[in-house]
């Protein structure tokens, strides 16, 4: 007998159904709130407790710190898989065979080609332009390049739009940061694997071979993954929302971009660097920055710490942590920013502040300072986790469209004027 929620309003009782997940998680139903009650809706700004849909590819759990993609542990994937098999997994639902990963890779080698008119769009923007919004843009432009990869309805259709994003996104990338460096653009080596292959089409110099360091290709591959999906965080509920008018997935992704670009989201990763090393220059004093952080009036925010879910540890953020300091070791490269981020985290889990709202550090907190030893320049960190949460996005685009899910278009509460004329300019 499945349970059921009670509301009681006006001296009536209107009954709901529970869903009940897979791990447990317990949802009111409330499709037909609206029609049964004569008028009544919900309220929750930001959706701190509104489920947008039921999805089977991400499964976090933030009391306890859990991260599961498809049911695999983030620690044993980010240990374990390469970024393509990851992404295989999160898109297609299973890891793949080899013959599924080789026919995977070679069907975006084989996409892999951007229209050389897309450089002129490139040419467009100046130097100084945030690659976020070059990237965004560049995304939106494929569709002009490739239009049979808009209106996609069948699976077939499908996969080929979301083949030719995996193909030439990480090209966009790599121009996006060789434009900033006044650098040739380039279309790297297909005989690498598609994370080295990265790796060289961003930082291949013209007049040097570039041979892929294996440890910072294991950096960015675990990078890569850990920031692969994150079920219904902001951008992804961006994509989807977009997607559900059947606007195509380049237009998904690209809304997505924008939204990932803000610093209370992706963007805190180059907001955590840029903070970090503020402190640096000011000398390094940590406390003056944690009383920051606590004053109601003092616009300052410890960035990268804090979640709307984990209540908990990231477990990314763990992961990130540790790799940072092997990394680091590794390549023989000293970051001082790295003892000030570790001063801040510890001084935060000792202060009733921060333990009482439960803010932990969170992916943002250490993923700049690996992107940084990987010669990454800080305004291209948020590009880089918009490079890791592409598969994600696809994922939850594609199992949007599948289950072929409504347009997204929520309600809302009116506070403004009542019916009132129109008042002509002189009695203004
Ligand atoms: C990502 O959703 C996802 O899954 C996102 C993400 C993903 O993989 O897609 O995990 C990636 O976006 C990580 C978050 C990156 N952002 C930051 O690091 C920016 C700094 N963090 C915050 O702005 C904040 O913690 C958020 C935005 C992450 C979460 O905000 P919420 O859930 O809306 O919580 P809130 O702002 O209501 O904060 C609750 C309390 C408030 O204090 P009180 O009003 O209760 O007294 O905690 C305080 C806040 O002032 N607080 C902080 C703080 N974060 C929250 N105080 C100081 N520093 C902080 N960083």
């Amino acid at each position: 007998m499945s349970k059921k929620a009670t509301i009681e309003f006006d001296g009536k009782k209107y009954e709901f159904p529970i869903v009940v997940g897979t791990e447990n998680e317990v949802a009111i139903q409330i499709k037909s709130l609206r029609g049964d009650t004569g008028g009544l809706i919900t309220l929750d700004p930001g959706y701190k407790n509104t489920g947008s849909c039921e999805s089977a590819i991400t499964f976090l759990n933030g009391e306890e710190g859990i991260l599961r993609y498809r049911g695999y542990a983030i620690e044993e994937l980010a240990d374990n898989a390469s970024f393509l098999e990851v992404a295989y997994l999160l898109i297609f639902g299973e890891l793949p065979t080899q013959q599924q990963l080789d026919k995977l890779y070679a069907d975006i080698k084989r996409e892999s080609n951007v229209d050389e008119e897309m450089k002129k769009i490139l040419d467009g923007f100046p130097k100084s332009a945030h690659p976020m919004g070059v990237l965004s843009s560049l995304t939106s432009a494929l569709i002009a390049f490739n239009p049979s990869a808009v209106n996609v309805d069948s699976e077939e259709d499908m996969y080929n739009a979301i083949i030719k994003l995996l193909a030439k996104f990480p090209v966009l990338v790599a121009w996006t940061l060789r434009k900033r460096q006044g650098q040739p653009l380039d279309y790297g080596d297909s005989s690498l694997g598609y994370v080295e292959n990265i790796l060289k089409m961003m930082f291949k110099k013209p007049s040097e071979n570039y041979e892929v360091d294996p440890v910072v290709a294991s950096a960015l591959n675990k990078l890569l993954i850990l920031h692969a999906d994150h079920e219904q965080n902001c951008s992804t509920s961006t994509v989807r929302i977009v997607g559900s008018s059947h606007a195509g997935l380049f237009a998904s992704i690209s809304a997505g971009i924008s939204a990932l670009w803000g610093p209370l989201h992706g963007g805190a990763n180059q907001a955590v660097i840029e903070m970090l090393e503020g402190i640096k220059q000011d000398g390094g004093d940590t406390k003056k920055y944690m009383k920051k952080a606590k004053d109601k009036n003092d616009p300052f925010r410890l960035m990268g710490f804090g979640h709307r879910v984990y209540k908990n540890f990231d477990p990314r953020a763990k992961i990130i942590k540790k790799s940072a300091d092997e990394v680091l070791g590794k390549l023989g490269v000293q970051d001082p920013v790295l003892d000030i981020a570790k001063g801040l985290e510890k001084e935060a889990l000792e202060d009733s502040y921060f333990v009482d709202r439960k803010l932990y550090p969170n992916v943002d907190f250490y993923s700049g300072i690996i992107y940084r030893a990987l010669g990454i320049p800080t305004e291209m960190f948020t590009v880089m986790f918009a490079l890791g949460r592409l598969p994600g996005w696809i994922a939850q685009w594609r199992e949007m469209r599948l289950k072929k899910e409504p347009i997204g278009r929520p309600r809302q509460v009116y506070t403004g004027e009542n019916l009132r004329s129109f008042k002509p300019m002189e009695n203004r």
